[in-house]
């Protein structure tokens, strides 16, 4: 492995990825997070859940990133290598699906997970940042 660091997710929080990079995966995952916050924001709200339904712009936004993931240039040019990252990233942009066709706080929290998981893989931290996405009932 190209990352000498357990699956801890103590390490994985303090290892800091690019302190002054902003390769175009950064940016995507970035934009990631402010689409799920916003989604979030929206579906702790009753009636929003009731319609199943969120702003068509917002899921376009998010549907436009989650494309981004197999193709925009990271900060480490071997991430796509072995597939690992490949793999991850299918089984987010399948619970992503599961959501954006059947909008629950149950599926958002799938989603959510599946973010931490390919991030505690690489030990890429930002982990504290993303588990505020949760939706806590
Ligand atoms: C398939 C693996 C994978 C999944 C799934 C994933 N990430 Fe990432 N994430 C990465 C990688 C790799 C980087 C480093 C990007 C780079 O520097 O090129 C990263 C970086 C980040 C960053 C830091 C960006 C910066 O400012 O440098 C944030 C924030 C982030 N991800 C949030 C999320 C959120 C929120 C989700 C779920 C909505 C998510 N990630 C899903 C692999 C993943």
């Amino acid at each position: 492995m190209l990352f000498g660091c357990s699956n801890n997710q103590k390490e994985c929080i303090d290892n800091q990825i690019n302190p002054n990079g902003d390769s175009e995966l950064a940016i995507v995952m970035r934009n990631l997070f402010d689409n799920s916050f916003e989604i979030k924001n929206l579906i702790i709200d009753a009636d929003t859940l009731k319609s199943n339904k969120l702003p068509s712009e917002l899921i376009q936004k998010f549907n436009d990133n989650l494309n981004l993931l197999h193709t925009a240039k990271p900060t480490d040019k071997n991430l796509r290598d072995d597939g690992v990252y490949q793999a991850f990233a299918n089984a987010y942009i399948n619970t992503s699906e599961k959501f954006t066709n059947n909008i629950s706080q149950n599926n958002f929290n799938a989603m959510v997970n599946n973010c931490i998981q390919c991030h505690e893989k690489f030990c890429l931290g930002t982990i504290q940042k993303i588990n505020k996405l949760y939706i806590r009932k």
